[in-house]
């Protein structure tokens, strides 16, 4: 049975308690996985989650001559030599993360070829701050038959500034420039977590990195990279998800190995709204009484995350009065809003990016759509906060980025079901 007719049943209304593991990040995960690329040897992943942007990702390696096992939380690649610089084009239209491949590829063959990525579509997703970067290093970028062709005879170290800190868009210019003749300075580079990861793998394969989790990432190339093993973070977006649940549910939720240094901004918003956070020990955050209303923004790390956005959305439905939620990084990353106002959530959105959530009002269980990863998340959460039956639709979108999400909220207490299409 095709998982895109799967279902969740919800029966919400029940406060949310306990304690949830979270899985490693999917996009460090991701880029972790591209960056196998970087070197013929052979590199070991631990903590990667199971969820199927893993499986889409390995398939696209495996399309230029990776061979890539996965065997539970672990995966091993080797990209001992490429048997083609082209990219998949079926497989890359699937999956934004894959565009990766041009840097890793440009590093080890000089050479790439590759369509513009798919992705959720959530507003205008360029890529110039990548080909910035590229040409920058010294290489060229055509199209040709619709495809971005990018070469470099040599690739030498430069000075590269970015109109916008792109987080895909810095994993990808850092893959190239670890390779590069020299030094490379990286301003208004891409600060979040996953990409200061990513280097910090890089750099166990012998790269020459500094300033990664920062805005300026200083990189001297060297002439190979070798194997590595290494350990993905715990997902921070994964863990506001389940934190947040427990908000919009009254409850009391527990992320044992949630980071909170990667989350400051979340746990800053969630304690000016009355929630009692303890971030001593992983993330625990407990509601006690009626929720304040907020202004969020949207922005680059350490910015609140855009990819917390609509769950956040979702939870300050619980507060009773005006929140606001201005969206910077996407123009169109409030598609999931109709879907709240089934529920009977009443929200406005505005031409300028800004959500405004009239709070407090009840909700009810109906059919609704998860249209993306965290369009999905917002409609879950809102379903477990509402009175009655949810059912939610769309589950290949969340099955791309919550490994277990029924079993997970199952052991807080939550009344969800997956049904077979
Ligand atoms: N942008 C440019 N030029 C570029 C690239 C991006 O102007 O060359 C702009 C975009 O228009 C957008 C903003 O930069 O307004 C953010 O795009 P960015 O390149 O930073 O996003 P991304 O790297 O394509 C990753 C995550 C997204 C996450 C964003 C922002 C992966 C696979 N994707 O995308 O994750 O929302 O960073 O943090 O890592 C998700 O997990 O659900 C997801 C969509």
């Amino acid at each position: 049975m095709p998982a895109d007719r799967d279902r969740y049943v919800i029966r919400g209304g029940r406060p949310l308690h306990g304690e949830v593991t979270v899985s490693g990040s999917k996009n460090a995960a991701l880029y972790a996985l591209a960056a196998a690329l970087l070197t013929p040897d052979t590199v070991t992943l631990r903590n990667v989650p199971r969820i199927a942007d893993i499986e889409e990702m390995a398939a696209v390696l495996r399309a230029l001559g990776a061979d890539v096992t996965i065997a539970g939380e672990t995966v091993t690649l080797r990209a001992a030599e490429f048997t083609t610089t082209v990219a998949p084009a079926d497989l890359v239209a699937k999956l934004r993360a894959s565009f990766l491949v041009v840097g890793a590829l440009l590093a080890r063959t000089g050479e790439a070829t590759c369509v513009s990525p798919g992705g959720d579509v959530i507003g205008s997703r360029p890529l110039d701050v990548h080909f910035t970067g590229f040409k920058a290093l010294g290489a060229t970028v055509e199209e040709l038959d619709g495809q971005h062709v990018v070469r470099a005879q040599r690739l030498g170290g430069a000075r590269i500034f970015f109109d916008y800190p792109s987080v895909l868009g810095t994993v990808n210019v850092l893959f190239a420039a670890t390779r590069a003749h020299g030094h490379t300075t990286i301003i208004n580079a891409a600060a979040e977590p996953e990409v200061e990861m990513v280097a910090e793998m890089l750099c166990g394969m012998g790269a020459q990195i500094s300033g990664h989790g920062s805005a300026t990432i200083e990189v001297d190339g060297v002439s190979r990279l070798g194997g590595t093993e290494f350990s993905i973070i715990a997902d921070r977006l994964e863990a506001g998800t389940y934190l947040l649940a427990g908000v919009a549910t009254g409850g009391d939720v527990r992320v044992p190995n949630a980071r909170p240094e990667h989350m400051d901004s979340l746990i800053a918003k969630l304690r000016e709204i009355g929630v009692d956070v303890d971030a001593s020990n992983g993330i625990r955050a407990r509601c006690a009484g009626v929720l304040g209303v907020t202004q969020v923004q949207a922005v680059p790390y350490p910015g609140f995350p855009t990819d917390l956005q609509a769950p956040m959305t979702a939870a300050l439905l619980r507060a009773p009065g005006v929140s606001t939620v201005h969206e910077r990084v996407y123009e169109r990353r409030f598609n999931y809003t109709t879907e709240l106002a089934r529920l009977g959530a009443r929200i406005e959105v505005g031409d300028n990016g800004i959500a405004t959530i009239h709070g407090g009002a009840p909700l009810t269980g109906t059919a609704v759509e998860a249209l993306d990863i965290r369009a999905g998340a917002a409609v879950v959460v809102a379903g477990l906060a509402a009175a009655g039956e949810t059912v939610v639709g769309g589950l290949r979108h969340l099955d791309r980025g919550y490994a277990d999400l029924e079993p997970r909220l199952r052991a807080l207490g939550a009344d969800i079901t997956r049904v077979a299409g």
